[in-house]
């Protein structure tokens, strides 16, 4: 029987993890990172998690927790210490192709035009890249829909610069998602935004995994956001990290953002703070 992460720890879940039905698609155990020296202090420890197939996940914690270092070890950016990474069925070894990710600074190149910031991946990641020349044309039509998709059909031809931030943060997405990943991985892609462009913002990603049931992994400070997004919530112990609570998210989708004001929403957030307090002890 697979569980989305092992049973917790101190305090049980007031809704037990679920058994699922779909296979793993991230899995770690006892991972440990340092990124000085053997014997150097550590920023993960004894991390285990298991994400399922096509699930979505939010991982939160106090600052310097280790939440951007699993990112890292889930995209193959970086290799564990000790410990065991699996993706999609395979020991990772090295950067992964079928993975997307968005950060909080949008980072698109300013010397491009927005439909050639969304096709980048397309010119890095195979199969499209030995298919460039050739399906040039499907690729433009490829990108033009997704920013279509996201609310931005006059982007294509207008430089970042000349975009606000929320609109430059979905071109980003855009570009995270043109190769369709296996695996998205959001690291606090939503906190240098207004609060009402963060809403918008997470219904387009919302509406995306929706449509592309791909799996999705955010980092967030943003307690409200987790809820709002994701099936599992885990929470990371301060450093070290390493998982001390995981709750499942038992809201029907897609979600609205007046289900935020919801008793049961807002006692999951309450709860959620609450363990966080005790991790940043
Ligand atoms: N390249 C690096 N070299 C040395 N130490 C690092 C490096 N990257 C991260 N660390 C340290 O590892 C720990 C975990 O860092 P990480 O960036 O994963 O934390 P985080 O939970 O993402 O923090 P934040 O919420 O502030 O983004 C931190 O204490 C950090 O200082
Ligand atoms: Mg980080």
């Amino acid at each position: 029987m697979l569980y989305v992460s092992k049973p917790p720890f101190d305090n049980p879940a007031p809704k037990p993890l679920m058994p699922l039905t779909r296979p793993t698609f991230v899995e770690m155990d006892d991972v440990s990172v340092t990124y000085g020296a053997v014997g150097s202090e550590l920023a993960l420890q004894a991390f285990s998690v298991r994400i399922a197939t096509g699930e979505f996940a939010a991982i939160v914690g106090p600052s310097g927790c280790g939440k951007s270092t699993f990112l890292k070890l889930a995209s193959g950016l970086r290799p564990p210490t000790a410990g065991g990474v699996i993706v999609g069925d395979k020991e990772v070894a090295g950067p992964l192709k079928f993975v997307g990710m968005a950060f909080q600074n949008p980072a698109l190149l300013p010397w491009r035009k927005c439909l050639e910031n969304v096709m980048l991946p397309l010119e890095i990641v195979e199969p499209f890249r030995s298919r460039k020349r050739r399906d040039r044309e499907l690729h433009r039509a490829r990108a033009r829909d997704l920013l279509k998709a996201v609310g931005l059909p006059d982007a294509a031809d207008r430089y970042p610069w000349q975009l606000s931030g929320g609109m430059q943060q979905r071109v980003a997405l855009c570009r995270a998602i043109v190769h369709d990943p296996r695996l998205l991985l959001l690291d606090e892609t939503f906190s240098a935004l207004d609060a009402f462009t963060r809403e918008e913002l997470w219904g387009v990603v919302q509406a995306l995994w929706l449509e592309r049931q791909f799996t999705a992994v955010l980092v967030t400070h943003d307690l409200t956001e987790a809820v709002y997004l994701a099936d599992t919530v885990h929470v990371v112990s301060s450093r070290p990290g390493h998982i001390i609570h995981s709750e499942v998210i038992d809201l029907p989708r897609p979600r609205d953002p007046r289900q935020r004001f919801d008793p049961g929403f807002a006692d999951t957030v309450l709860r959620l703070r609450q363990k966080i307090a005790e991790a940043r002890q």
